[in-house]
């Protein structure tokens, strides 16, 4: 009877009844977000009672202690529990560890990231868990950046609209599912953009330029009603985000019409006083955080005591603090938390067959093959193949960041619990169905070491009529604090690579990374190239399935290749200058381009039409070649003459087709005006009337590309 009431009473009223009854102390608790990992049992459990209104990096019996004791506290407002769970929920280890989000970017297939956030919101639910840090919608590209593993790439039309699919995923119909958790679109904004790919440093750009590139992949998150905002470490153009009112009061709430809440970053308010300097101490930096518009303050737990102080002095409007309250409260009544505190999920869940099933086919889409001379897949005459290299058997390289063996407290030791299949075991399982023998070398670690045997590698190739090479980096050159200023794949790498190449037999080389490494030379001499990111627990089986032909490849490059660091950054979408297309010592252009991607078939595309009154394209695109695929048909758009300049090509639209052989599909795209918009310099949003040149193909190469024009 209590619960039907309470349904019937509109969210609002309930927060109002409830904020009327809190008292300050407990309202500025509702703010803070603690810590598991870094607080004794007794500091947690004060805590709870004391009424924390979240915690973050605490699992299953745990949470739910402190829940008990959250809801037996004198106005029983229950905690909100968050986690990392950003490509499956890898700080549990029972969990599927999907592909990374770079990785799943590479299949272009908003359905499967949609899944795979939904199976995730589920495993995380079925912990006891509310609310996941994910998805991550800043671009990657800066590619020096430690955690590019982490984006879904270098543009924002991709990252909005797979953002976007993932947040649908996470939180479902209604956010009071048992299955279903909270999104947090992070890190608003700037964050991936730092100067010099250096981790958390300012972010050089002016507003104009933030909406017309990094807003709208958060705007699209809003739009699909994303519940809470991550707010970066960084700053803009010397305005640390924390503290910028602007940007997270006026432009998200006023403008964006957001409603969830916002959640700093890890110590965004201490970080104010000690490293931007901005704030004389913690109370300066508190009232600035609260003023500025962030809601919820993880870790900085000065915060607390220091704040109340600020009210109680009258240098803090308690207004602020009812707002930020407000918001939070909003959401725990929304996701039905009052009634049902404990989530439940759905027992068994966790590393089921289904999410399992739902892992290999992402796995599957998420191999891009970038070269292939013809030798890929392999023949069925083959009797023995050589695999080689440090990532060859190498999983933590292929979980990448953010599973229990890098977070909360990085364990090297540490292995990853099966199921999974490393490069290295799914040739072996694929070998054993084709009667193909396997010969396995270490060659060598990822960086010089102690363990370099080429000899035994080279003698392992001679016998065999295949070498499969898996190079790459590992887990300790991606994440948090480890950008790198250069990207070359270790020079050990290329030295084993040559000498197998000497033997001049066919070579596959297959590239496990966090992110895109300088392999200029290695592309021009492999046979073959695969690219792998860190694909999760199947990801090594996609590889082999591959390199037999199980699997026709169809991942495009969400992200390019630099040829070399010194070329940074190198995204498709930048603007044009009058430096001839190249460096005195290099060509401009990168490696491979954003959206590149093989497939054992070929696809055609004949009769670009376009009308301009309903603003409609179609196209159609054949399966010219021998065996069914999958195709990603990219449209780009330039405007021809704007009065800020716009890039010579930028991403509008996609879509994944499967076509059997021979087929020919018509494939048709409707936009609104407002899809060839730009900022002007006063940063408002217009579309300017004039020529307009779509493109359409398979790729952001120009070669690859139909052109049409039309006017606006
Ligand atoms: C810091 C990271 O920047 C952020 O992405 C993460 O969600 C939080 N720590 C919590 O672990």
């Amino acid at each position: 009877m209590y619960e039907m009431d309470h349904n019937f009473i509109p969210v609002n009223t309930r927060v109002e009844n409830l904020l009327g009854c809190m008292n300050l102390q407990e309202k500025v608790a509702q703010m803070i977000q603690i810590p598991y990992s870094k607080v004794s049992k007794k500091e947690a459990l004060d805590w709870a009672k004391r009424g924390a209104g979240s915690f973050l990096h605490v699992l299953g019996d745990n949470a739910r202690e402190l829940q008990k004791v959250a809801i037996e506290s004198r106005l029983g407002i229950p905690i909100i529990f968050g986690i990392d769970a950003i490509h499956g929920h890898g700080l549990n280890e029972n969990a599927t560890i999907f592909p990374s989000q770079l990785a799943a970017a590479c299949s272009w297939n908003r359905e499967l990231v949609e899944a795979m956030a939904q199976a995730t919101a589920c495993e995380v639910a079925t912990d006891g868990l509310h609310w996941t840090f994910s998805p991550v919608l800043c671009l990657g590209r800066d590619t020096r950046w430690g955690r590019i593993d982490e984006t879904f790439g270098e543009d924002q039309y991709l990252a909005g609209e797979l953002g976007a699919s993932m947040i649908r995923g996470y939180q479902g119909e209604s956010l009071d599912s048992d299955e279903s958790i909270l999104a947090c679109a992070k890190h608003y904004i700037g964050y991936g953009e730092a100067v010099g790919g250096r981790d958390s440093c300012d972010t050089e750009i002016t507003l104009r330029k933030m909406r017309e590139v990094f807003l709208p992949p958060f705007e699209k998150a809003i739009k699909a009603g994303c519940a809470t905002i991550m707010c970066a470490y960084g700053s803009i153009d010397g305005t640390p985000v924390t503290a910028n009112e602007k940007v997270l009061r006026h432009i998200l709430r006023d403008e964006l019409g957001f409603d969830g809440f916002i959640v700093t970053d890890w110590d965004n308010v201490n970080n104010l006083v000690t490293l931007q300097h901005v704030a004389a101490d913690i109370r300066d930096a508190s009232r600035m955080a609260a003023i500025a518009g962030n809601d919820m303050i993880m870790t900085s737990s000065e915060f607390y005591a220091v704040t109340i102080k600020l009210v109680e002095d009258g240098l803090l409007d308690e207004k602020v603090i009812n707002e930020a309250v407000r918001n939070i409260l909003r959401i725990k009544y929304r996701m039905g938390l009052f009634e049902k505190p404990y989530k439940k999920g759905r027992p068994g869940c966790i590393g089921c067959m289904e999410h399992l099933e739902l892992n290999k086919k992402l796995a599957r889409e998420s191999i891009v093959l970038l070269k292939n001379n013809d030798i890929l897949p392999l023949e069925k005459n083959i009797s023995s193949i050589a695999v080689i290299g440090p990532n060859a058997d190498n999983i933590r390289a292929q979980y990448g960041d953010w599973t229990y063996f890098t977070h909360p407290d990085p364990n090297p030791e540490q292995m990853p619990i099966k199921p999974y299949l490393t490069v290295l075991e799914g040739m072996y399982e694929l070998a054993k169905e084709n009667g193909i023998s396997i010969e396995y070398q270490h060659g060598c670690e990822i960086m010089h070491g102690s363990e370099v045997d080429f000899e035994a590698a080279v003698s392992a190739a001679r016998k065999c009529d295949v070498i499969v090479l898996v190079l790459g980096d590992m887990i300790d050159q991606t994440g948090e604090a480890k950008d790198r200023a250069d990207l070359a794949l270790s020079r050990v790498q290329v030295e084993l690579f040559e000498r197998l190449r000497n033997l001049n037999k066919p070579l596959v080389t297959v590239l496990v990374a966090s992110k895109p490494l300088c392999i200029d030379s290695i592309a021009k001499d492999t046979d073959a190239l695969i690219v792998a990111f860190n694909g999760g627990m199947f990801g090594g089986l996609a590889v082999a399935e591959t390199i037999f032909g199980k699997l026709n490849p169809s991942g495009r490059l969400p992200i390019s290749f630099p040829r070399h660091s010194g070329q940074l950054p190198v995204y498709y979408n930048g603007l044009s200058g009058w430096h001839g297309g190249k460096y005195m010592d290099l060509p401009a252009a990168p490696l491979f381009v954003f959206g590149e991607g093989k497939s054992y078939t070929s696809f055609a595309y004949s009769n670009l039409r376009f009308k301009e009154k309903s603003l409609s394209v179609t196209v159609d695109v054949s399966n010219t070649g021998k065996v069914d695929g999958l195709e990603t048909v990219q449209i780009y758009f330039r405007d021809c003459v704007s009065s800020v300049m716009t890039p010579y090509k930028q991403l509008i639209a996609f879509e994944k087709v499967n076509l059997k052989v021979k087929e020919t599909r018509r494939v048709s795209f409707t936009f609104n005006r407002s899809d060839f918009s730009l900022v002007t310099p006063g940063e408002n949003r217009v579309t300017e009337p004039g020529e307009f040149i779509l493109m359409v193909g398979s790729s952001s190469y120009d070669d690859d590309l139909l052109q049409i024009k039309f006017v606006l």
